[in-house]
């Protein structure tokens, strides 16, 4: 196996979703010449410790989950095997996951088939046609059926309104906690100095929405216009393009380490085979994070009985069978071709190590 294939594969696992774009993660690599070459994923503490999701974060693993799938895949189709071990929570590095490629020799160097089917995923955040066909709902429902273990899907019902109302008040608590506000301050790019972070291109603003952004991006400016109600604007614009859009699919799981990033396997699965399949994805992560961080008891103690309403009255959607709702897209049929994220350079998060 050659540098060039394994800088594929780590390509590859960069075209993956992470949260805001940000580069959560840098990848190492052993010297080739063991025979048995080994992929190390870890915490880019550097580039965005204290700008980003912390490294034990339940965001970080759906998105090491996704990194995960892409690298499985392109080892497939190499008939590479192999194999994965998770570094516990416990552990004070930065390691994260441990691949160990096998020694068998590829079948074929090239997967470019691979990388294309992994290149068309990508989230849209425009306006999606609200009605689809027969045909597409079932399809939609193949499709999250083979590729998730515990998912709801909805189509137009009481449950997708309940599920959008509960959504908008997550939004509502989201826009007044400065702490998740300074997530996104970190992570908005206005210009294109960076290749990482969240484009305001790729955000589908209405006219005047960058400027706007702009304004709010400064936590004062928001926490103004927030004393005359500016975060219920906000929130209920992001809940337009939800009751717009013909289904919404909640992913679940037990909460645990090793689901949280099982499911971000599926969660790059089911994305990326709707992706192919020509249906348009938009992650909403608002409910779970908000719902973490109560958890956690790092959601100001102000927010905490918004929280706990969220909760109750959503208990029937989100809490089943002791599970935990762990991200909701919007699924659709886009209106418009979505600008698409960049990313780093493969050599600014890639290291070869020398033992
Ligand atoms: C854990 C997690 C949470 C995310 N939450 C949201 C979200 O709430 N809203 C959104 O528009 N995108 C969300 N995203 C999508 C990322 O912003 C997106 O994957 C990233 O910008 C890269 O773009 P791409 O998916 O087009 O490659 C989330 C991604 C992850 C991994």
């Amino acid at each position: 196996m050659d540098i060039v294939t394994i800088k594929k594969i780590i390509q590859a696992a960069l075209l993956g979703c992470t949260p805001d774009n940000s580069t959560v993660f840098r990848y190492a690599i052993t010297p080739l010449t063991t025979n048995q070459p080994t992929i190390k994923i870890f915490y880019n503490s550097e580039k965005v410790a204290g700008k980003s999701f912390p490294k034990d974060d339940p965001a970080i693993y759906l998105a090491l989950g996704c990194a995960l799938y892409n690298i499985k895949a392109c080892c497939k189709e190499l008939s590479l095997e192999v194999s994965v071990d998770i570094a516990t929570k416990e552990n004070n590095s930065d390691l994260l996951a441990l691949i160990s490629l096998s020694k068998l020799p590829p079948e074929k160097e090239e997967i470019s088939s691979t990388i294309q089917v992994i290149k068309k995923r990508h989230t849209d955040r425009g306006a999606y046609h609200k009605k689809i066909s027969e045909k597409d709902k079932q399809a939609i429902q193949d499709i999250t059926t083979r590729s998730t273990r515990n998912s709801t899907l909805l189509f137009e019902s009481k449950d997708k309104s309940s599920l959008i109302k509960l959504i908008q008040k997550a939004s509502e608590i989201r826009f007044q906690v400065k702490e998740i506000h300074a997530l996104l301050k970190n992570s908005l790019q206005f210009d294109n100095s960076q290749p990482d972070g969240l484009h305001i291109n790729t955000l589908a603003l209405p006219p005047g929405g960058k400027y706007f952004l702009k304004f709010i991006s400064k936590w004062d400016n928001l926490a103004l216009i927030n004393k005359i109600g500016g975060y219920k604007l906000l929130a209920s614009q992001e809940t337009a393009l939800l009751k717009n859009s013909p289904c919404l699919l909640i992913l679940r799981g037990k909460g645990s380490q090793l689901d949280f990033i099982s499911s971000g396997e599926e969660l790059c699965h089911v994305w990326t085979s709707l992706n192919n399949a020509g249906y348009s994805v938009h992650p909403y992560y608002v409910i779970p994070d908000i719902l973490h961080r109560l958890d956690m008891k790092t959601l100001p103690s102000k927010h905490h009985v918004q929280a706990e309403h969220l909760l109750f009255e959503g208990a029937a959607l989100l809490e089943k069978d002791k599970e935990f709702v762990y991200m909701i897209l919007r699924i659709g049929k886009t209106k418009k071709s979505a600008i698409r994220s960049t990313r780093p350079d493969i050599e600014s998060i890639l290291s070869i190590e020398d033992h």
